[in-house]
């Protein structure tokens, strides 16, 4: 069987652990398929690797990845959820601390990469709208909510104004605006 055969009975197997052979498979799976998919484009955006990464909140989804994948061709997400736990006053001020990092992490993700840029907004966080606010401020490519229902006085004429798309990832369906 081929390593791209096994890779697919892996996950059909529902496999919960990985051993590194297993793994290997699964990295020869994406390689061998990655060559072969489409590019797209969301308006002008140019998306030559049609990816999106997942936006990973506590400080896994940052610049270093978002940039490299945004190099590569994908849509690089920059996780807003707990990104302040990296500066050091986070405990006296959380909220602070979280647009401060966050709007550090948009800077340093654009200097490292000229490609397609995303960040990920939780809905249901406390700071979500100032959050909001920074990526706005710092035009993002595209703005991914999800944990939580779009409605919480989004500033669409704002996020239009700026030429931004904005994705509502839920596990229902996922919906694209403008
Ligand atoms: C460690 C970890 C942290 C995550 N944090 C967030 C988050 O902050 N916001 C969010 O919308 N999704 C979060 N997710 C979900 C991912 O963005 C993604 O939607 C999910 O992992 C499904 O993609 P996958 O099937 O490729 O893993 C997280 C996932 C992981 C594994």
């Amino acid at each position: 069987m081929s390593s791209t055969h096994s890779a697919f009975s892996l996950f059909q197997e529902g496999t919960s652990s990985l051993s590194i052979t297993k793994l290997d498979s699964v990295i020869n799976t994406i390689k061998h398929y990655i060559p072969k998919l489409p590019s797209c484009t969301i308006g002008d955006l140019h998306i030559s690797k049609p990816i999106v990464q997942g936006g990973m909140g506590v400080g896994i989804s940052l610049s270093g990845l978002a940039s490299s994948v945004a190099n590569q061709g994908g849509i690089g997400v920059i996780a807003a959820n707990g990104i302040g736990l990296l500066e050091k006053d986070y405990y006296k001020d959380g909220q602070g601390a979280n647009i401060r990092a966050f709007r550090s992490e948009i800077q340093k993700a654009r200097s490292l990469s000229d490609g397609v840029l995303g960040v990920n907004i939780m809905v249901a966080l406390a700071d979500y709208l100032p959050l909001l606010e920074v990526a706005i401020e710092e035009r993002v490519d595209i703005i991914f909510l999800g944990a939580g229902l779009p409605i919480k006085n989004i500033p669409i004429k704002k996020i239009r104004a700026n030429n931004i798309w904005t994705f509502h990832k839920s596990s229902t369906q996922t919906k694209i605006w403008p």
